[in-house]
């Protein structure tokens, strides 16, 4: 779905993600979320804060699994996906504490693989992810799913690209050497697996990404690009996004 802006878009995907909560709330049932960092989930997230404050969404039935974290990566840390997340949303939303999970970027190499089953696990546990909110990497990576990511990966360690690691520079005070190289990423397995998934993209500079996404040949060379495999999956993206299309 093509939108003008990314703020009408933004909205439309927070309005699905809010009639998902009130359709489990009814039901007695916990809403099941897939979340993304990255600049281009910041506007959905404000929309149903928006939501929470002005029209009393109610997160309580929210459980959240997010997609990846550095590693390693202090959750204090200004970079930190856990401080992006509770900044963007669960700060100023009611979702419990114990109900939103982030890969632990501090957890040490020993216990790494086990963390990483046990997160899975997790998401086994809860029903398996309703909804999957996603970005784009410029190299069309999912999570921090590389390019060579197979199909069936499961949650892991994975080596950064140059390329994804020179796009975080500024994060790190434009010192490409204070960017992590590895990171803990949901599979490309998991992520196909959810139920729903909704890819967002804003601005020309994702217009390539987005064409190879939809119209290239499905390969682990684009781990975006699995999408087209999946029976329930959207791109919602801006005009400028689509301008390659
Ligand atoms: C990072 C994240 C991805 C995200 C991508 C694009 O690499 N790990 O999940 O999709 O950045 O970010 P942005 O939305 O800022 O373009």
């Amino acid at each position: 779905r093509i939108f003008p802006n990314s703020e009408e878009a933004s909205k439309a995907v927070a309005n699905e993600i809010a009639e998902l909560i009130k359709t489990k709330q009814k039901a007695g049932q916990q809403a099941v979320l897939g979340l993304a960092t990255g600049s281009s989930p910041k506007t959905v997230y404000a929309e149903l804060i928006r939501m929470h404050k002005e029209e009393g969404l109610s997160f309580k039935n929210v459980i959240s699994f997010n997609l990846d974290e550095y590693y390693p990566m202090q959750p204090d840390a200004i970079q930190s996906y856990w401080r992006f997340m509770k900044e963007q949303l669960f700060d100023h939303v009611d979702i419990e504490p114990g109900n939103f999970h982030i890969p632990d970027g501090t957890v040490s190499p020993s216990m790494l693989a086990q963390h990483c089953q046990d997160y899975e696990k997790k998401i086994k546990d809860a029903g398996g992810l309703d909804f999957q909110l996603l970005g784009i990497g410029g190299n069309g990576h999912i999570g921090f799913n590389e390019p060579g990511s197979l199909e069936n990966t499961k949650t892991r360690l994975m080596m950064l690209d140059q390329s994804t690691r020179a796009a975080a520079k500024t994060d790190f005070g434009g010192e490409l050497t204070k960017v992590p190289k590895k990171a803990i990423t949901l599979g490309v397995a998991k992520i196909l697996q959810a139920k729903r998934i909704v890819l967002l993209a804003w601005g020309e500079r994702k217009a390539p990404m987005i064409c190879n996404a939809v119209e290239g040949t499905v390969s682990a060379q684009n781990p975006s690009s699995y999408l087209q495999k999946h029976p329930n999956a959207l791109f919602v993206i801006d005009e400028a996004a689509g301008s390659g299309l």
